[in-house]
């Protein structure tokens, strides 16, 4: 199954706060429910909430009962300001509200026309985003030598895209190549999307991996345990990556032992009109630091900081993988 998935009004997703434990599946059936579930991080990854996103608009299309095709381009855009509001850095989320906006103003005809056009729309990214990791992998793959260790952080697996994901995409094609490869895969605090989803994801395709926390990478690396990095991205920006928090650090140390680091995103993540100075990261719960899976482990009162996501300026990064290549940082191919 695809992480998401349309199914005539209802939008069907894996629950990841579950994960891995347990595998609940959400039946998500209005736009004010997908942002919740965006807010909430049940689904997360850049280009996957850029889809869930446009799914959402889809299901005020679906059920609206506007009479005419200016009263549902009316809710689309009040739907479309909530959406915005759940969460502010991927850019891939605002990326695919405004294509699907432009394409429901751009529907000529009744209300159902523009509902019709707004649910191919979404399910034209859907298929896109696949496409486009496809060719990530492809791309990326070329980079990865037989017998590479591959070091990634967060998750950027099928999970956080609709299907195979972008860095573990590159992952998934290495090993499909017939490279006997491995992953060192970073828990991730706080919400360890490492150690609950890319471990989860890996295991189950049967690709070697070895979970170590975030603290440990200078150690590995000094032991000449990695040979490549690969990462994710939820905005590439002029001067910069901003990726999960905890980037920066490794790339830092990447380039001090000699190790490339290489970040894999598609096209609809690229914001290159912009600069790092342009972007909001997010600020979330303290209680994600002051607690591990419920549990309570720092004293009442402490004050926390608690952004989610850091910025790796361009001089850090070997090359960005996209779906149309491989380029160096200062020349990408839009
Ligand atoms: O807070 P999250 O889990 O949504 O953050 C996800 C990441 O930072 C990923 O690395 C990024 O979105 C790329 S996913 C293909």
């Amino acid at each position: 199954m695809r992480t998401i998935e349309w199914r005539e009004g209802t939008v069907i997703t894996i629950d990841q706060n579950r994960l891995p434990h347990e595998t609940v599946l959400l039946e998500i059936k209005t736009c004010r429910e997908m942002a919740e579930a965006i807010r909430e991080m049940k689904l997360r990854g850049a280009p996957l909430i850029g889809v869930a996103a446009a799914y959402g608009l889809a299901l005020t299309a679906y059920h609206s009962r506007a009479r005419t095709r200016e009263e549902l381009i009316s809710e689309l855009e009040a739907d479309a300001e909530m959406l915005r509001k759940t969460r502010p850095t991927a850019v891939n989320l605002f990326w695919a509200i405004e294509r699907v906006l432009e394409r429901a103003r751009s529907t000529y005809g009744d209300v159902e026309a523009v509902a019709k056009a707004v649910i191919e729309e979404a399910n034209r990214m859907a298929d896109e985003d696949v496409e486009a990791n496809r060719a990530i992998g492809r791309h990326g793959a070329a980079l990865v030598k037989d017998g590479d260790t591959i070091l990634t952080h967060c998750n950027a697996g099928a999970l956080a895209t609709v299907d195979y994901g972008t860095a573990l995409s590159v992952v998934r094609f290495a090993k499909e190549e017939g490279k006997n490869i491995r992953v060192i895969a970073t828990e991730t605090r706080p919400k360890l999307q490492g150690a609950r989803l890319t471990v989860y994801e890996l295991m189950r395709d049967n690709i070697p991996v070895t979970l170590i926390t975030d603290n440990m990478v200078g150690y590995v690396m000094a032991q000449g345990l990695v040979d490549l990095v690969v990462v994710g991205a939820d905005r590439i920006v002029r001067d910069a990556v901003i990726n999960k928090i905890g980037t920066y650090s490794i790339a830092v140390l990447a380039k001090e032992h000699g190790i490339p680091f290489y970040v894999a995103a598609p096209t609809s993540t690229l914001d290159l009109e912009k600069t790092a100075k342009d972007v909001v990261i997010e600020e979330r719960s303290p209680d994600e630091v002051t607690t591990i899976a419920g549990v309570r482990i720092a004293p009442e009162g402490v004050r926390v900081l608690n952004p989610a996501f850091d910025i790796t300026p361009m001089r850090y990064v070997t090359a960005i993988i996209t779906d149309r290549g491989v380029f160096p940082p200062d020349k990408i191919e839009v």
